[in-house]
């Protein structure tokens, strides 16, 4: 079957589609078309992104986003949608909190023939709730344009999702550390449909430390490529020592605030010189990379876990993902690490229409569309 993803939760207007097939056990996905619009240059000079900022955008994004997808994708489609006034009318009440996008969806759907797709899954949090409510409208917007049912999909399972596309047959139990720019968790992965939140971050989330402590040191937003790529750049020897939180203790949480506080005190009132910037954002680095190793490790001790998926665009970060391969070489041959593809890493859409087919193989479809509502805090 064809899947449509959505995601809008943070600052990426992502739109995919995906064809998907096979039982729970061994499910397969094709990548159609991804189109992923970044909102990192209007949130930057604010140093975050903006919630309001990032509605606007995505209102203003979304419908470009989508038909740049479906011409990629090339699918098969039906006519053009036979609207009557009623249905109309009651597309227009729908996007009535989207004001920006009503006028241009109206003309959109009288202009696109219907595409050959089977369900629209979207992600209804965890997120900015603003930002949320764009994908969730539109989503539901077309699936009464369309008559298709919509999937609502958690956006912490769309990351552990996204190391499916490569088609891997996961052995369970799994554990999935999740790290990005608003989340940093352990979850116990039992099956495609039972996921238990196991370890969390107390305070900051590991992106938003990246990002922190990359803007102490004159880096630009996001800041944890730029922090990564300054951190290549260190002298051999060792010019700063940060602490590594909660390393030793005996839960399986992460706290990051005292990381991002240490690296205030010693950047402050002073003007480090471009050796000592890139030594500390080194120290920086392999202080957060030997906590969420020390953590994730400890975890599938644990709990017995015979496979890691890491997610979440901290995974992006290549150290991190050569220090998680070299450990379970090394010292866990029988367990297998499942990581996703760079660009299914940060967040898309691709992981949330996969994660949508695990989630329609286990429930019913739903045309319920009143039933969709943003979730910002949802969790496992
Ligand atoms: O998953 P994601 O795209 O969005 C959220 O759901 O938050 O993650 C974005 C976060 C940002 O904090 C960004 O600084 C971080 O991922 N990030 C990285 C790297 N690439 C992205 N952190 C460290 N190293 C990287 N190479
Ligand atoms: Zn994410």
């Amino acid at each position: 079957m064809i899947i449509l993803g959505i995601e809008t939760s943070c600052d990426e207007t992502a739109i995919s589609l995906i064809e998907a097939s096979g039982e729970l056990t061994n499910p397969q996905f094709k990548l159609l078309a991804q189109v992923v619009s970044s909102q990192t240059a209007v949130h930057a000079e604010w140093g975050g992104v903006v919630p309001s900022l990032a509605k606007r955008e995505h209102a203003k994004n979304i419908i470009s986003v989508l038909t740049e997808c479906l011409k990629l994708a090339k699918l098969a489609t039906e006519e053009k949608p036979n609207l009557s006034a009623e249905k109309l009318e009651e597309i227009k009440q729908l996007l009535v909190r989207e004001s920006d996008l009503t006028k241009n969806f109206i003309a959109f759907i009288q202009t696109t023939p219907i595409p050959k797709i089977d369900s629209i899954a979207v992600t209804y949090g965890p997120g900015l709730e603003p930002a949320l409510w764009v994908g969730i409208n539109f989503a539901k917007a077309l699936a009464l344009t369309w008559n298709k049912p919509v999937i609502p999909v958690n956006h912490m399972a769309g990351h552990i999702a996204s190391v499916l596309i490569d088609n891997q047959a996961v052995d369970f139990p799994a554990i999935a550390l999740l790290v990005s720019g608003g989340h940093t968790e352990l979850a116990l992965v039992h099956s495609w449909s039972k996921y238990e939140l196991v370890g969390q971050t107390r305070d900051d989330a590991v992106g938003e430390a990246f990002d922190k402590v990359a803007r102490l040191l004159g880096l630009p937003y996001p800041g944890g490529p730029a922090l990564s790529a300054l951190a290549k750049q260190a002298p051999p020897e060792k010019l700063f020592s940060l602490p590594r939180p909660m390393l030793h203790s005996s839960d399986l949480d992460f706290s990051f605030s005292g990381l991002k506080t240490a690296v205030f005190y010693l950047v402050k009132d002073k003007i480090l010189t471009d050796k000592e910037k890139s030594a500390l954002a080194l120290e920086f680095e392999t202080a957060v990379i030997e906590v969420l190793i020390t953590k994730t490790f400890k975890a599938v001790e644990k709990y017995d876990a015979r496979t890691i998926i890491a997610g979440g665009g901290v995974i992006a970060n290549l150290k991190l993902r050569q220090v998680l391969t070299t450990k379970i070489t090394t010292d866990y041959p029988t367990t297998r690490l499942l990581m996703p593809p760079l660009e299914l890493a940060t967040d898309n859409a691709t992981m949330i229409a996969m994660a949508g087919y695990l989630h329609l193989i286990n429930n019913p479809p739903n045309f319920d569309l009143e039933k969709i509502e943003a979730k910002g805090n949802l969790t496992f």
